[in-house]
């Protein structure tokens, strides 16, 4: 994995870059307009990791209210899947909630994607319920497990390169 990258809070110049890896990695992507209502909404905060072109590799979009967040949308474009991209992002993300005082974080997920339940169990996930039919994958239904963290700061939360 290239150490060239930085995580940074994606503004609205980004949607064209997120909107492409968000159709590139799911069969139901958010519209536009839902990624841009994400983007300023004041309850959501979205982080992107970028190369040094200022090229997005990944996003991810979490909501927080009071001392809890949920992931709303986590992705890394196609190409650099299982490189450790994803788990610099969200291990960053955790962090950084952790020093926002927030202690608990949510996300859902469908059962038959093992890349994410894994990356999410091995940073410490755990399931805590299922929703039954949750997604629509073709022309069926699938589960989602709904997962949870217990977060701690560890180290010093800021933009870093
Ligand atoms: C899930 C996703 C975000 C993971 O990001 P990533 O950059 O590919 O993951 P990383 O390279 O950082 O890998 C971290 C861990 O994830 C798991 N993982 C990643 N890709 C995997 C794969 N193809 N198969 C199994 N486990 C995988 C492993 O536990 C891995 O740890 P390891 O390298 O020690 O085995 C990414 O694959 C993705 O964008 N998927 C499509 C969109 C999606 O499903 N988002 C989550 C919705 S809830």
């Amino acid at each position: 994995m290239s150490t060239q990258y930085q995580i940074l809070p994606l503004s609205e110049n980004y949607l064209p870059q997120m909107m492409d890896i968000e159709r590139e990695v799911f069969d139901h992507p958010w519209s536009a307009s839902l990624m841009k209502d994400s983007i300023l909404s004041a309850h959501t905060e979205t982080w992107g990791l970028l190369d040094p072109n200022d090229r997005l590799i990944a996003f991810v979009v979490v909501s927080a209210i009071f001392d809890e967040a949920e992931i709303l949308n986590f992705s890394v474009a196609k190409i650099y899947q299982h490189q450790g991209f994803g788990q610099k992002l969200l291990a960053y993300l955790m962090n950084h909630l952790a020093y926002k005082k927030i202690e608990k974080l949510f996300l859902e997920v469908g059962v038959s994607n093992i890349p994410a339940i894994s990356i999410y169990k091995k940073y410490g996930f755990e399931q805590i319920s299922v929703r039954k039919n949750y997604y629509q994958v073709g022309d069926k239904q699938e589960d989602a497990l709904v997962l949870q963290a217990t977060l701690q700061p560890k180290e010093s939360s800021h933009y870093f390169r």
